[in-house]
């Protein structure tokens, strides 16, 4: 090896950009280089001054893969990038494509280096300094890689109108007057605790949902190392020991019937009440008070309402029992496998999903959790009955002209008639609003068939009624 080049630690891109240049310029072969500044060798020479002779085409990914892994910290992340800018140059195959072992490293180099500055982008928290004039921030954050520099410039995007400084054991960067400079990292500062970091961890402790913890999940997405510097997940540890008696409490917390003659008491106390100010006017404002609904225990697990969907005056809406695990995760409609089954249907049937309103008897997601899962449980009638408010509310807005109903939970809601659904199915019943329902299978009772035939024929019927509610809702 007979050439050594120092790089900074700050610009260090554009500092290993320029010596590359040179180096291939000069057709110096990688081996010849020693990319840690020749630390420790007893003759090595800086790299010629001079561009040299050759002219290297160097192709726009390869630029775009060497900026991310540039900020990686493996050592060797210099020499490799410039062993592939070697290998493009001499034509050596493909040192860019996954298929090459140069190329798959670099690759998940580049994607190590992207997720840790999405990390950055996530968790750092600045705490206020104290002081007079202009407010001043400062974070401690601890990268895995140098990703300081090249993050830094989201928060300067972002807190462009405040002075801040992320410190880190190896760059510091400070964002002052509207200028981003760079410094060298140093311990963890002494950082005063603020009144932001009460707020994150109150509301982290709040909207902590013990049914919901999946700790593998959590711990790829926000791993352990950056939970200290968190005012919210330090709380985790303590909300954990807590989680199995709070769930337990949860599922103790189902919803109760009312007392007998409760309904008579309610009617009165209602009819003597003034109109509530807050009776949602559109099917928008409906829609706003449902997401706060805290109306049964459902809410307490689920994470959210799931409303729905389509076009606000349909003239077919279709009415299934309640989100699903993704459903749930996802804040819509039928999103998941039976959502799928059930899409595809309609496609058969002709029914434009951007033409309908697609919707649930029951806007939250009931569950037992079991292990990692959460497994789906039919609603009560107690919690499909305090759901029909919300329902109730959709019809009148909505006003379709025709209903569907698929599976059992959807007909109750809708008709009032518990019987059971199989010899109901395809029939036409006059829906507790006043208007036509039709009665159909669910499509997750159709997921559930494991007889290839049987599991057809209950698709066809219903693809059938899909058809029949559509043509209805045309008349
Ligand atoms: N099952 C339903 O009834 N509704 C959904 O939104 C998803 C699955």
């Amino acid at each position: 090896m007979t050439h050594a080049v120092a790089l900074p630690r700050h610009g260090l891109f554009e500092a290993w950009r320029e010596a590359a240049r040179r180096a291939i310029g000069h057709r110096i072969p990688p081996e010849e280089i020693d990319w840690t500044g020749g630390e420790g060798l007893f003759a090595a020479d800086p790299l010629p001054d001079s561009p040299g002779p050759h002219r290297a085409h160097v192709p726009a990914a390869f630029l775009q893969l060497a900026r991310s892994v540039i900020w990686h910290s493996a050592p060797e992340r210099t020499a490799l990038l410039y062993r592939a800018l070697w290998r493009i140059d001499r034509q050596e195959g493909d040192p860019l494509s996954q298929a090459d072992p140069l190329g798959r490293r670099l690759n998940l180099m580049a994607r190590a280096v992207g997720r840790d500055i999405h990390k950055m982008h996530a968790f750092v928290r600045f705490r206020e300094l104290p002081g007079a004039g202009r407010r001043r921030f400062a974070a401690w954050f601890e990268p895995e890689h140098d990703t300081l520099e090249p993050g830094s410039r989201f928060f300067a995007r972002r807190f462009a109108d405040m002075d801040w400084t992320i410190a880190t054991p190896r760059l510091t960067a400070r964002f002052q007057d509207g200028r981003l400079s760079f410094h060298p990292g140093g311990p963890r500062p002494d950082l005063p605790e603020d009144a932001s970091e009460t707020l994150w961890a109150t509301y982290f402790a709040n909207i902590f949902n013990p049914g919901r913890i999946k700790l593998e999940a959590m711990r790829a997405e926000m791993p352990k190392k950056y939970w200290k510097n968190l005012p919210e997940t330090r709380l985790i540890p303590d909300m954990l020991k807590d989680a199995e008696a709070r769930v337990e409490r949860m599922r103790q917390a189902a919803a109760t019937p009312p007392r007998p003659g409760a309904a008579a008491v309610s009617t009165r106390y209602r009819a003597a009440m003034p109109q509530a100010a807050d009776l949602p006017q559109t099917l928008a404002e409906a829609r706003q008070a449902a997401l706060l609904c805290r109306r049964c225990a459902l809410c307490e697990a689920a994470t959210q309402t799931v409303w729905g969907e389509g076009a606000p005056e349909a003239g077919l809406m279709i009415v299934g029992e309640q989100p699903g695990d993704r459903e749930d995760l996802e804040g819509r409609p039928f999103v998941g496998p039976a959502g799928q089954l059930l899409r595809g249907a309609m496609a058969e049937a002709g029914v434009d999903p951007a033409r309908v309103w697609l919707t649930n008897a029951v806007k939250h997601f009931k569950f037992v959790p079991r292990g990692k899962r959460r497994l789906h449980q039919t609603p009560g009638r107690e919690e499909i009955q305090h759901c029909r408010w919300w329902l109730g509310l959709e019809l009148a807005f909505v006003r379709p002209r025709m209903v569907l109903a698929l599976g059992a939970s959807a007909a109750f809601a809708l008709t009032g008639n518990a019987a059971p659904l199989a010899p109901r199915r395809g029939g036409m019943e006059t829906g507790l609003h006043g208007g036509p329902v039709l009665l159909s299978w669910h499509p997750a009772h159709v997921l559930r068939l494991t007889d290839p035939a049987a599991r057809q024929a209950v698709l066809r019927e219903l693809t059938a009624d899909l058809a029949r509610a559509r043509q209805a809702a045309e008349s």
